[in-house]
């Protein structure tokens, strides 16, 4: 098992990539702590991982909220002991309804995407340090490196924002013995909050079509480079940012 016995705590853990994602660390013998917003989604999670034979266990998260943090931190602390893993994966999509260049979208995105990943890696790499190190693992877009059509033009921003939180967090951390690095899914199943240009199937398949392997990403593609990042096989890669795409940001 390449997570036996090490407890992770995943944001946005009750629906999508963060789903496939603690669904796959609890079948390589990790303590899940499935975090989020949506605590109906998020209690079934924990069922399906139960079911399967895993450990889990949900917390309510609002990842944008400081408070909310320390709180989620401190019950993993008293619960489990020790944290291993923080997958910084909780979002909202760049294709919003409220038109392009929404002020209050710009700020929205700015606090989900990228507060929360500031808040994620202070906290949870405070946790590690008493654990004696750890793996952080940011969930960035491609959207962070390339202009994409449809798009709230704040999205990439708060991505990139994450990607360079992930090369400095990697610096700041490294004497630590926590590693950060960075997975850049491009084109997945919609987001839950995906509206607008970019939920429309004549849109998306125009999208596909630019796409070298012709198809979307499954969140289990993503959920597998998660893991590597994750566990012991990676111990001297941190800084990166793995992109996950099907080749499109190489056209
Ligand atoms: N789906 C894609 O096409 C795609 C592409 C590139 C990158 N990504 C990134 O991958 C990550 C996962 O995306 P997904 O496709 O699984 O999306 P999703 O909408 O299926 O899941 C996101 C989860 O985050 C949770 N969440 C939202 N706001 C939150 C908050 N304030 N606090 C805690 N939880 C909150 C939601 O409840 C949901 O469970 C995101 O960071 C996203 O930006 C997705």
């Amino acid at each position: 098992m390449r997570l036996r016995d090490k407890v992770a705590l995943i944001t946005g853990a009750s629906n999508g990539v963060g789903r496939a994602t603690a669904a796959t660390f609890a079948c390589e013998g990790a303590m899940v702590v499935v975090a989020d917003i949506d605590d109906v989604t998020g209690a079934d999670t924990v069922e399906e991982i139960h079911s399967a034979g895993g450990r889990a266990h949900y917390l309510h998260l609002d990842v944008t909220d400081e408070a909310s943090w320390r709180t989620a931190i401190e019950e993993v602390l008293s619960h489990f002991g020790r944290l291993d893993v923080l997958v910084n994966n909780a979002g909202i999509s760049g294709s919003c309804d409220t038109g392009l260049t929404s002020t209050d979208y710009f700020d929205r995105l700015m606090s989900v995407n990228a507060r929360s990943v500031f808040l994620g890696i202070k906290h949870g790499s405070a946790a590690m340090r008493h654990s004696g190190g750890g793996s952080i693992v940011n969930l960035s877009s491609i959207s962070a490196s390339i202009g994409l059509r449809g798009v709230h033009i704040g999205y990439g921003a708060s991505k990139a924002a994450v990607k360079s939180m992930t090369t400095t967090g990697a610096v700041h951390y490294a004497a630590d013995g926590i590693r950060v690095n960075a997975v850049a899914p491009g084109m997945l199943p919609p987001m839950r909050t995906t509206r607008g240009t970019s939920s429309d199937p004549v849109f998306r398949a125009t999208q596909v079509d630019a796409i070298p392997m012709k198809r979307v990403g499954e969140v289990q593609e993503v959920a597998n480079v998660v893991l590597f990042l994750a566990s012991d096989e990676s111990s001297y890669v941190t800084g990166t940012e793995t992109v996950v795409d099907g080749g499109w940001n190489s056209v």
